[in-house]
């Protein structure tokens, strides 16, 4: 029998927090692009600002290995010395998300393939094809001698498994893919006849004789498959899956003692099924990089925050990277505003995390990413971000007792990354009707009733919910219907989006009038879709106007709630059911059919939140977000104002951890400004 060391239960967050002492604060720092004179005083500014977490080695490969086998250990061994004699633990990373060019350069079959046929270059990050054998045996080999050197080296509290799956080349369309591509589909379908019939072949004469007859969806002269290019979405998730895996069981063999993570995206990587990935990480971690030009980039940010707690399941999570001020990579990277890192940061606090990292530590001076923000920016710590830095060391030093709470919600919203991936695939009714535009609608209106909401799979556990939003999942598996007939059925209040339940998990339409999954459970067919041109608006029956999609509506025991407008103004379906309710079992299941605006949507969303009897945390005015966090008998409120102006809230009562104000009634929340409430009786 082979000998398996005990490996702990890792999936609490206290295993590494435990051992910080608190909120993990921190971020990557990358100490091999500086000379070793400047590390001494990285150390040191980092206890200055209350750092006690860094990931170290992210891109380190050709620094380790610099050339084939041959490892040099002796510059970071010494870099976590000096960590740990400074009281810094480290989340160590394997370094596989940027082969050097040696690797390159012997293995230039390795290189990643664009749809169009062109070889990437070498010169960058994640520049390899994710079903290489070449690859994962160099990766192996890397992350094999990094485990046997570190697993018991005392500053280290975790792996950081590669960075960001993903990001830059899952999909890849080299003949190495394709061959890897046919195995998948073998695993997936069994037979040519399984294929044949799941990719409806018998369309455009492209029924398959022979595997090796399959390719990945390459460029085609007109549309392609659409259930091949889904299968192919799929598959490349799973390729990157794959690595995680072998890399993670490599970690957990030879460093059975330390818990293992990757950096997830959320809602910021459309190629990567973070569902499917979550599982596979003791700990959930997840980016989230604010759309700076969006002023409404704080709702974007509750959700992807509210995205990584489902993804862990309810349990705390790392935020891994986020940025102090400008990233480098959008048109316009604006900086941001005094006071807001710390908004963002308390509000991913709020919703559950237990860790604020940064992408990065120390500014870098050159390279690609010298124009993004850092923790110590090219300026110093004479610089404003350098003293917002260190008070939100000192704010997280105070909220350490907050760590291990969780945040409790009544509500679910669904999010799926396949029915993502179908709602964008080529030659739908309408390119403008895009998936997170709709999510991001919903959560939205939810959002500015003050409800929180968890941000779960399609099949996850709904019955702790009052009410679950499904806003246009195109794409429904049977089960994951049927689960939804069932929460309602026993009670549950359900809301779905325009354009849902229509196709079945191969992209095949479901029949016998739309849409397909839910027509009973909504009480009416769709007997037809009927986008609106880009920039049409439609006039709804109570004045307001909705956008971009509307759907001709025959309630069959559905009650009409709002209606197309008469006339020319009501657009392609004039009169007919715009917002529908359905009495079903012992709950109800309300339907969208179009995209109203927001605050016809919020309307909706509060009213099935109110029949739920699902309320928000605390009633507070308009630009104020409130959440709170529960752990035993305790509980936290977080109130965030994200207005220009002071705001009132009412009926607070306990005591404010960073002003140490009694609260006992009114509570006033400077401009910008957080408040964070141990609750009295707590
Ligand atoms: C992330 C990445 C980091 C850094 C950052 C810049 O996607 O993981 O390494 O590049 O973006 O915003």
């Amino acid at each position: 029998m082979t000998h398996r060391p005990h490996r702990p239960d890792f999936r609490s967050l206290d295993h590494v927090t435990g051992r910080l002492g608190g909120i993990a604060y921190g971020g990557d720092y990358n100490p091999e692009q500086w000379p070793e004179h400047v590390w001494a005083e990285d150390a040191r500014l980092m206890r200055e600002a209350g750092v006690n977490l860094v990931t170290v080695g992210v891109f380190s490969w050709s620094r380790i290995e610099p050339r084939p086998g041959t490892y040099e250990w002796g510059w970071l061994d010494r870099v976590l010395d000096l960590l740990h004699a400074h009281g810094i633990a480290v989340d160590l990373a394997t370094p596989t998300a940027a082969p050097p060019p040696w690797f390159s350069r012997a293995h230039p079959q390795s290189l990643p393939e664009t749809s169009a046929g062109n070889r990437l270059a070498p010169g960058s990050r994640q520049v390899f094809c994710p079903s290489s054998p070449d690859y994962a045996r160099a990766a192996d080999r890397l992350v094999r001698a990094l485990a046997e050197r570190y697993a018991d080296h005392p500053a280290v509290v975790l792996w950081h498994v590669h960075n960001e799956w993903g990001n830059h080349n899952a999909l890849c369309y080299c003949d190495t893919s394709a061959a890897a591509f046919r195995g998948w589909l073998r695993e997936r379908h069994g037979t040519l006849e399984g294929l044949n019939s799941a990719w409806g072949t018998d369309f455009w004469s492209q029924r398959y004789g022979d595997w090796e007859e399959i390719l990945p969806p390459r460029d085609t002269p007109a549309f392609g498959n659409p259930s091949q290019a889904l299968d192919y979405r799929r598959f490349s998730s799973d390729a990157l899956l794959a690595r995680h895996r072998a890399e993670t069981a490599l970690l957990r063999e030879l460093a059975p003692g330390t818990p293992v993570t990757t950096n997830l995206m959320g809602t910021l990587e459309k190629k990567v099924d973070g569902f499917a990935f979550a599982p596979e990480c003791d700990l959930v971690s997840v980016d989230h990089y604010l759309t700076a030009a969006d002023p409404d980039a704080h709702i974007g940010l509750a959700l992807n925050a509210d995205l990584a707690r489902g993804m862990a399941g309810g349990r705390p999570w790392m935020l891994m990277e986020h940025s102090t001020s400008a990233v480098n990579w959008q048109p316009v990277n604006l900086a941001k505003q005094p006071g807001q890192m710390r908004r963002n940061s308390l509000t991913h606090l709020a919703r559950g995390a237990d860790a604020v990292m940064f992408f990065q530590w120390r500014q870098a001076r050159a390279g690609a990413e010298k124009w993004h923000s850092a923790m110590l920016p090219h300026g110093g710590t004479s610089t404003r971000t350098w003293g917002e830095v260190t008070s939100l060391g000192d704010d997280l030093r105070v909220l350490a007792e907050v760590r291990g709470s969780t945040v409790a919600a009544e509500v679910a919203l669904v999010f799926d990354w396949q029915a993502w991936w179908a709602l964008e695939l080529e030659a739908r009714p309408s390119v403008h009707l895009r998936y997170l535009d709709v999510v991001r609608d919903w959560y939205q209106a939810l959002w500015s009733t003050g409800v929180t909401c968890d941000v779960v799979p399609p099949g996850a556990d709904l019955s702790r919910y009052r009410a679950v939003l499904v806003p246009s999942l195109y794409l429904t598996a049977d089960e994951d219907a049927e689960a939804l007939h069932t929460f309602v059925r026993s009670g549950g209040h359900l809301a779905v989006g325009c354009f849902s339940g229509v196709a079945d998990v191969n992209d095949h339409v479901r029949l016998g009038g739309h849409p397909g999954a839910f027509r009973d459970l909504l009480g009416l067919v769709v007997d037809e879709y009927l986008p609106l041109r880009e920039d049409e608006q439609v006039a709804l029956s109570d004045g307001s106007t909705a956008r971009l999609w509307a759907e001709r509506v025959e309630p069959h025991g559905a009650q009409t709630r709002l209606r197309f407008a008469e006339g020319p103004d009501g657009g392609p379906a004039p009169g007919g059911a715009a917002v529908t309710r359905h009495a079903y079992g012992d709950g109800a299941a309300w339907y969208v059919a179009t995209r109203p605006g927001p605050a016809v949507l919020r309307d909706v969303l509060a009213a099935v939140c109110r029949d739920a009897g699902a309320g928000p945390a605390l009633a507070v005015p308009p630009g104020v977000e409130a959440v709170r966090r529960v752990k035993g008998s305790r509980s936290y409120l977080f109130l965030v104002n994200h207005g220009d102006r002071d705001a009132t809230v009412v009926d607070v009562h306990g005591t404010g951890l960073l002003d140490g104000v009694r609260y006992d009634g009114p509570c006033t929340v400077a401009a910008g400004d957080v408040v964070v409430v141990r609750e009295r009786g707590a």
